[in-house]
């Protein structure tokens, strides 16, 4: 159930109280999907994911139209590549029905029955779209009697399909999978059971700098791992040889460790790294006690004692949150690390919530995803949250209700 804290209308309540019979309903959903020089789709999850909440519509009389961004295109100046057309053809599969794509949508004019579904095009190429206009806004509400925001991956943008449209639309509601991720953030963020474990990776501090700090506040044990693991080692004073780190935020690791350890939690001890001397498939890999990394040294996983120790982190957790995988996964040789940490998550009965493509891509190569509690499909939106931040796309559905 989604929790109490927010306070925001929902789609299943609308279907179940008949309130879509002959609407015609907008769903802003998040079809962002990875694809390869082709444009075929390479992962499905969140198009998958935006399935039941146009179903529901369906089951309940409406007429539905879904749109979405795909990349970051230039407004005003539709390319190929932009084209959500390789979606709608997914959508249509999963679905097993026709779903046509419309072009230029946003000042309507294309047919649309109850029964039908249609694709709206990549709606970053309208103009007005990132900067949330006012006019761009008011013609996409008046398309619909009901907008749903079923987009938690882009709730952390204020933009006219994730914000301005909910305020002119009549009707304002999350839908199934803005709902879902809500109800699994809050479960793991505001009302956590202890002790609560977050795993951040990556390979920049600075791209995860704001999380760590709120965390910190948060947590009983911070794990860190990848790149971001390196900046912490050297804040522990041992050297990473010629691993990735980012020198400038070592005194902002110490603080992190401080403020930890002031509040009695604590970072687990990273004794022993794996390391290699290139990135590369066939790199041999060299287990070194971290006081013995050389110039040469690249780390690129944490070795067995520094795994052991946040393995034993996990077998305590009741709530874990995970975002990055702690090695480079990709290359088995340095994959062990990512391996046994995944392996923990999923046989611990803690309510375990991972977020992010790397970690995804990790639960998929452990074939894991069964025994995780929550994989968020969302990236940027999960960590914004996840440090505190209120969303816009959010904000305006709690102002609607
Ligand atoms: C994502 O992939 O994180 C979301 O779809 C948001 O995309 P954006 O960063 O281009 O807004």
């Amino acid at each position: 159930m989604l929790t109490p804290l927010l306070k925001v209308k929902r789609l299943n309540e609308l279907a179940a109280t008949g309130q879509l019979k002959g609407k015609r309903v907008f769903i802003r959903a998040d079809l962002n999907v990875p694809q390869d020089e082709a444009g075929n789709i390479t992962e499905d999850t969140r198009i998958r994911a935006s399935i039941p909440a146009i179903q529901m519509c369906l089951d309940s009389g409406a007429a539905v139209m879904v749109t979405s961004h795909l990349g970051r295109p230039s407004e005003g100046a539709f390319k190929p590549e932009d084209s959500l057309a390789p979606i709608a053809h997914r959508i249509a599969e999963l679905l097993n029905r026709k779903v046509p794509l419309i072009s230029n949508w946003v000042d309507g004019g294309f047919d649309l029955a109850v029964g039908d579904v249609v694709i709206l095009e990549n709606c970053r190429v309208n103009v007005g779209e990132k900067k949330n206009t006012d006019e761009l806004a008011k013609k996409m509400a008046a398309l619909c009697d009901v907008y749903v925001n079923d987009a938690f991956g882009t709730a952390h943008r204020a933009e006219a399909t994730t914000y301005g449209i909910a305020r002119y639309a009549k009707v304002a509601c999350a839908g199934p999978l803005m709902a879902a991720e809500l109800d699994a953030l809050s479960r793991a963020l505001a009302e956590p059971k202890r002790p609560l474990v977050a795993i951040v990776a990556g390979s920049k501090v600075s791209t995860k700098l704001t999380i760590l700090k709120s965390l910190a506040e948060k947590v009983d044990e911070l794990i860190v791992g990848g790149g971001i693991a390196n900046t912490f080692i050297k804040a522990m004073g041992f050297e990473v040889g010629s691993s990735l780190f980012e020198e400038e935020l070592v005194p902002a690791a110490k603080k992190i460790i401080d403020k930890l350890s002031r509040r009695g939690a604590s970072l687990p001890i990273i004794s022993d790294v794996v390391c290699g001397k290139k990135l590369d498939a066939n790199e041999r890999a060299t287990t070194k006690n971290i006081k013995d990394i050389s110039k040469d040294d690249m780390i690129f996983d944490l070795g067995k004692d520094s795994v052991d120790e946040i393995v034993k982190c996990i077998h305590n957790a009741k709530t874990i949150i995970w975002n990055g995988p702690i090695g480079v996964f990709e290359f088995d040789q340095f994959a062990k690390g990512t391996e046994t940490m995944t392996r923990a998550i999923a046989d611990s009965p803690a309510f375990s919530l991972a977020g992010g493509g790397d970690t995804i891509a990790a639960i998929e190569k452990f074939k894991v995803a069964k025994d995780i509690s929550y994989i968020s499909t969302a990236g940027g939106a999960f960590l914004e949250f996840a440090e505190g931040k209120k969303l816009p796309a959010i904000e305006i559905l709690e102002r609607r209700f």
